[in-house]
């Protein structure tokens, strides 16, 4: 384990929070690099559920070092609502939770923008990406300023000037008290993390999103606005490339996404219902149905790349128990050429016939199942084709919401 990545290789909603609440019992520290919470990581634990925007979920495992990373942008009143939400659970979060200085602050004025222009894209209207276009514009506000008053004074005066929406002083004092509250978990992220690996410590880099809404390798501009591949784990945390063990890709056994933009394998109306049902397919954050479809290795091996995958581990398996017939595409066709890599180009992806290999569904109940052995022959044929169309072995299988649903190969 010492360093090791887990990265979303899909859309997002991969089921990371699950993967990353197991990894977590083997790993000392746990650590968020990118984006802010427009994520959601679902974890079961006995009868609670708990849903995670910010906070890395191996909070939940007593004694982990839980991380905000640098690359990370923050909502004060977010943050300080979830640590209230998890001390009302039981769940103790001083001393086991630090905050990176660097990381960029969300403003109401943020949210109020993503709202309006985010609609075409359908963000999930968290303030994520206005808050990094002023980070890239270098007039962004970071944690450390919220606690330097007069700094702070100038750089919010600076950014709202002009603007008769926003009540300069209501947000001044909201974002004093925000840092006055926040203040105790501000660290050197950088610092620590390198200190920690020269004690062999075990990080777990918790990435959210997917590797197809990554602003630079994802279906541009139906993005999110940070880097959620393995790279953003670098950058998001200033941990070199060295210190890296290993990358984890978490995929579903089919194909999710959440807002807009080109999904080639989408199902129609019949299977949707079917799926986005019996794998409860609603936003962790929004709420919003996702939209589902077959597995695609196309834009899976393009994960595989761009992440440098060691290997995958495959969620929500069980959802397929009932289907008679499963489908994985392996290529794109468009214009007569056929495309088995990703295609940079959204056109290809909008208008492509695609190629599709068919298989026998198990139609059994897998969700008892704890070892790959007493999988049903259908599917393991199914994992193992998905495993050589990829080039990655798969470290683990998950057939359940619950931790216990899931086993290594
Ligand atoms: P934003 O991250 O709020 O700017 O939204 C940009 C796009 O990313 C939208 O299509 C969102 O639905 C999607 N998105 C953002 N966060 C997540 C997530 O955690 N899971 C799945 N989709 C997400």
């Amino acid at each position: 384990m010492p360093c090791t990545i887990v990265v979303g290789a899909q859309w997002g909603d991969e089921g990371k929070g699950k993967i990353i609440d197991i990894l977590s019992a083997d790993a000392d520290i746990i650590v968020r690099y990118q984006g802010g919470n427009n994520a959601g990581h679902t974890v079961v634990i006995g009868d609670k559920e708990f849903i995670l925007h910010l906070i890395p979920s191996g909070i939940l495992h007593k004694g982990k070092m839980c991380i905000i990373g640098n690359g990370l942008v923050v909502d004060p009143e977010a943050l300080l609502k979830e640590i209230s939400m998890l001390r009302e659970k039981g769940i103790e979060v001083d001393g086991n939770l630090l905050v990176s200085e660097s990381a960029h602050v969300i403003f109401p004025y943020h949210k109020v923008i993503d709202k309006r222009r985010g609609a075409q894209i359908g963000t999930t209207g968290r303030g994520i990406g206005p808050c990094y276009v002023d980070k890239m514009a270098r007039c962004g506000i970071r944690m450390a300023d919220l606690v330097n008053k007069e700094l702070l004074r100038k750089k919010l005066k600076a950014n709202l000037e002009g603007s008769r929406e926003f009540d300069f002083d209501e947000i001044y004092d909201a974002y004093i008290d925000y840092g006055r509250k926040i203040q105790k978990y501000f660290t050197n992220v950088s610092l620590f993390l390198n200190k920690a690996i020269l004690k062999n410590k075990r990080i777990l880099f918790e990435g959210a999103q997917g590797t197809l809404l990554d602003i630079d390798h994802g279906t541009y501009p139906y993005v999110t606005s940070s880097s959620s591949t393995a790279g953003g784990a670098l950058t998001g945390t200033g941990v070199g490339p060295t210190k890296i063990d290993k990358v984890i890709g978490v995929v579903k056994a089919y194909t999710t996404r959440v807002g807009e933009g080109p999904f080639p394998t989408e199902f129609k109306k019949d299977l949707m219902e079917k799926i986005r049902s019996k794998g409860k397919e609603f936003g962790a954050t929004t709420g919003r149905p996702r939209r589902c479809g077959w597995f695609d290795a196309v834009i899976v091996r393009h994960a595989v790349n761009v992440n440098g995958l060691s290997e995958i581990v495959v969620t929500k398996l069980d959802v397929l128990d009932e289907m008679e017939k499963i489908k994985i595409c392996t290529g794109y066709k468009y214009k007569g050429k056929i495309y088995n890599d990703f295609p940079a180009d959204l056109v290809v992806l909008e208008n492509c016939t695609l190629i599709y290999e068919e298989y026998k569904g198990w139609m059994r109940d897998t969700t008892a199942i704890r070892s790959f052995k007493e999988l049903p022959k259908n599917a393991k044929a199914y994992l193992e084709r998905m495993s050589k169309l990829l080039g990655v072995k798969i470290g683990m299988v998950s057939v359940g919401s619950k931790r216990k649903q899931a086993f290594r190969i």
